[in-house]
């Protein structure tokens, strides 16, 4: 697809990555994960956009602003993978293809993390690679939107 936008969306705590829990999320910060992404984008052609914030509310609106645009939104909803119907709602809504991503193996940590609230209105599930769980959304993304 021509034009095609990718929104990068991260939810709570990811702001703290680099410093929090490196054991499960390694070592790289978001902006380290946001260069990778950008560099990687300008290579493919694609434009980006990326955005981390500890609200719900806010995760919303910003999922909510990208009906009708040619955009494909990845999201890394944090804790809100597991407990938010706004957000799953705000997804089926926006009818923009949605791709779940993750930095570590949300089925290989504890049982709550296995269920997610949005993996059924997502395109599909990227769990447990780290930062690279982002480069390989990209991919998906690019082929998601040729379809
Ligand atoms: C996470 C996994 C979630 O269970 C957790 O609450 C996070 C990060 C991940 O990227 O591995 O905040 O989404």
């Amino acid at each position: 697809m021509k034009n095609l936008s990718l929104l990068v969306l991260n939810g709570p705590n990811l702001n703290m990555l680099g410093s929090r829990e490196p054991g499960v999320y390694g070592r790289m910060t978001l902006s380290d994960i946001e260069k990778a992404v950008r560099h990687k984008a300008l290579k493919l052609g694609v434009k980006v956009e990326f955005f981390q914030t500890n609200h719900e509310g806010e995760l919303v609106e910003r999922v909510q602003k990208t009906r009708g645009r040619k955009q494909v939104i990845i999201l890394n909803a944090g804790a809100y993978t597991h407990t938010s119907i706004a957000i799953r709602d705000a997804i089926a809504a926006a009818e923009t293809p949605t791709i779940e991503v993750h930095l570590s193996n949300v089925h290989a940590r504890e049982p709550f993390r296995r269920h997610s609230m949005i993996a059924d209105v997502c395109a599909g599930q990227i769990t447990g690679f780290g930062a690279d769980s982002y480069l390989l959304a990209m991919e998906a993304a690019i082929r998601l939107a040729d379809r």
